[in-house]
């Protein structure tokens, strides 16, 4: 497959993203000319950032999965398009080829519609890492249902809530899931999660470990079974049980239509359901998976995110099919069995390009050398790291010791929101800057923006642009709305300044254009590039019986990026803190996941607030920085003396 939009020197980047800004409609369109659509658009863009309105493609009518595996199958058919490695190495890999995956997403649709599944319907997917999770989504997606994937290591609670919020009315599941020693009963989780609801009409239930688990006389279904009903039924040329869908056809969407709901943390509230649809999503992750790993026909690519994660959606599973190109999902974890588990995947697979996360490199680099001895590294090409900034230190180790220092390393913003990457240097086309993302992608619009949303243009002694990053004008990859609530859409990104897009990150601009991301500037948090809202962290702790109030913040934490830190006012003698750290601790994990678990947890007798009662996060957050000193400004606090108490008590 030839990309006539592949970028291939840095002239042609700065021609593209000319073209993109002077006529961003004529850009869009001859890259839309790549793709195939049942029918053509009417409008390239419409669209105001009050509303907000975004649409793009209007009037297009298409499925994401044909242009996604049918459109290959004839030049491509015997390729490998999915390359699945299991948890455990001594288990076997397996490999799907473009035929291949096109018969499974077409046998799992049928699934859905045997099972009563249909255009526009919710469906949750809750599942390990496992080849049939890519079956599963982009089945959704091939009969218009959409999809909402929810990470592995979420909770029940978390599971219901957006589950509800989605009114979904199937849930795909495993009977349970491997992630290195453990096993994760999700079947289990789901039960629980399904307590008390009554839209999920069906949890289809895939086979992966063998686990006896509850099965709900006509909710439960097990997918081999439901799989063999239809294999059965073909056989005896009885179509009676297959409805006229026969499998193969794809529905024909609207380019607006939404695809998937992900939901992702914000500062304020329970996680939304950002929205992304068909056409603009399509063409997004595709670009932007085709440029900026500079993807050749053949490599193989190896994301190392969850699909749980908007990084897998994009760059495990739409960008890489719809490119036409061969795609490693991995099930387990970097460290199991050891932690030379990444470099093992490397070799015997050939991967071309690695893209994971800085925590991931952080924790890698901590096991030492050892785990790099031996390893054959040699087919990588291009590497890649998303999720939060890359300290240097991790940047020139995975250069040196990953790269060999012949690979490029592509350092790529983005955000759930975005759909796809927006700020990063092109694998080998445009220059690497260490902790730095560098450039933005053709169609994105950055501008820096002091608190009252003015443009900053006058750099600092140093020639650097320090300010709120927001985005001006909108790119296809978008986010639409926010599940059901589309006025919080409207606050929580296009209110702060009118007439842009807020991304929530600081970020630093340099006088060659290249963009710094320094990272949040609201209470969203990035534990090992995962999403966490302080709001989320503190509703579940308050959930404990004892828990009279509490305040999270992050602090710098050598592997996670940042850490949790909650101070917490107890009601009640404290006898046994440590105990009482895990009970807290249990009650995370309950409601939201062991992922948003406080690293440290200090228990106070009052916390910094205003008069008006609004709690200083900013003292709170220089004590967990281990600031004792410079605190700033107390005296506008109800109470400065717990200033004192909570520095000296510091954990
Ligand atoms: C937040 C978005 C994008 C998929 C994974 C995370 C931070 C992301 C970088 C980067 C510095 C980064 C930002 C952003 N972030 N990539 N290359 N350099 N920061 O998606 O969960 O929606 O989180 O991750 O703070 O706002 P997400």
């Amino acid at each position: 497959m030839d990309y006539g939009y592949q970028i291939n020197s840095e002239a042609e980047y700065k021609i593209a993203y000319q073209k993109s800004v002077a006529n961003p409609e004529a850009f869009w369109e001859e890259v839309a000319s790549e793709f195939v659509w049942h029918k053509k658009h009417d409008k390239v863009l419409d669209w105001n950032f009050t509303e907000p309105k975004i649409e793009w493609y209007k009037g297009a009518k298409l499925n994401i999965t044909e242009n996604c595996i049918d459109r290959h199958l004839d030049k491509l058919g015997d390729k490998p398009a999915i390359i699945w490695e299991p948890n455990n190495p001594a288990e076997a890999s397996k490999t799907f080829t473009y035929k291949q995956l096109h018969e499974h997403v077409c046998d799992f649709a049928q699934v859905l519609k045997n099972n009563g599944i249909q255009k526009g319907d919710r469906v949750c997917i809750y599942m390990g890492m496992v080849p049939e999770l890519a079956f599963a989504v982009l089945a959704c997606a091939r009969i218009g249902a959409i999809h909402s994937v929810i990470f592995g290591g979420f909770s029940a609670q978390s599971i219901k809530d957006r589950v509800e919020d989605a009114g979904a009315n199937c849930i795909i599941t495993c009977d349970a899931g491997y992630r290195g020693a453990k096993t994760i009963a999700l079947k289990n989780i789901v039960d629980e999660a399904l307590e008390n609801n009554n839209t999920v009409k069906k949890v289809i239930v895939i086979n992966r470990t063998n686990t006896e688990v509850l099965m709900k006389e006509n909710r439960d279904v097990w997918y081999e079974a439901e799989i063999m009903k239809i294999k059965n039924a073909l056989e005896e040329n009885d179509f009676s049980s297959i409805p006229p869908f026969g499998g193969g056809g794809a529905e024909s969407m609207d380019a607006e239509d939404p695809l998937f709901i992900l939901y992702t943390s914000g500062s304020t509230g329970k996680p939304k359901g950002v929205v992304h649809t068909c056409a603009g999503y399509m063409i997004w992750a595709t670009y932007t998976f085709v440029n900026m790993m500079h993807y050749q026909q053949g490599d193989v690519h190896f994301c190392t995110a969850d699909v749980g994660w908007i990084t897998g959606h994009s760059y495990i599973l739409y960008g890489p099919l719809a490119a036409g190109g061969t795609s490693l999902m991995f099930e387990g974890i970097p460290t199991f069995p050891d932690a030379g588990r990444f470099w093992d995947i490397v070799k015997k697979h050939s991967v071309n390009i690695l893209y994971t996360a800085p925590t991931a490199l952080r924790s890698l680099m901590s096991f030492g050398q050892e785990p790099l001895v031996g390893k054959d590294l040699s087919s990588l090409k291009i590497l890649g790291t998303v999720g939060e900034p890359i300290n240097e230190e991790a940047w020139h180790w995975y250069d040196k010791n990953i790269g060999n220092e012949k690979c490029p390393i592509v350092d790529t913003w983005w955000q759930t929101e975005t759909g796809g990457c927006m700020i990063t240097n092109l694998a080998g086309i445009t220059p690497a800057k260490p902790g730095w993302a560098t450039l933005p992608m053709p169609g994105v619009q950055p501008i820096l923006v002091d608190e009252n949303g003015i443009e900053i243009t006058l750099p600092n002694e140093e020639g650097i642009i320090k300010g709120n990053l927001c985005i001006k004008f909108p790119w296809p990859g978008m986010l639409r709305t926010t599940w059901g609530e589309h006025e919080r859409c409207k606050q929580n990104y296009f209110a702060t300044y009118p007439n842009l897009y807020f991304t929530g990150d600081g970020a630093l601009k340099d006088a060659d254009g290249n963009y710094r991301i320094t990272g949040r500037v609201d209470d969203v948090l990035n534990i090992s590039g995962h999403r966490i809202g302080t709001a989320e962290v503190e509703n579940a702790l308050n959930m404990h019986e004892a828990v009279v109030e509490s305040a999270v913040v992050g602090y710098p934490h050598d592997i996670k990026g940042q850490g949790i830190y909650a101070y917490i006012i107890y009601n009640g003698k404290i006898e046994d803190a440590q105990k009482l750290r895990a009970a807290i601790n249990d009650t995370i994990t309950k409601i939201i996941g062991a992922i948003a678990k406080p690293d440290k947890i200090q228990f106070v007798n009052g916390l910094p607030k205003t008069r008006s009662g609004k709690i200083m996060r900013r003292i709170l957050r220089k004590i967990a920085e281990g600031e004792t000193e410079n605190l700033g400004d107390i005296s506008t606090l109800l109470d400065p003396d717990v200033v004192s108490e909570i520095r000296d008590g510091r954990v």
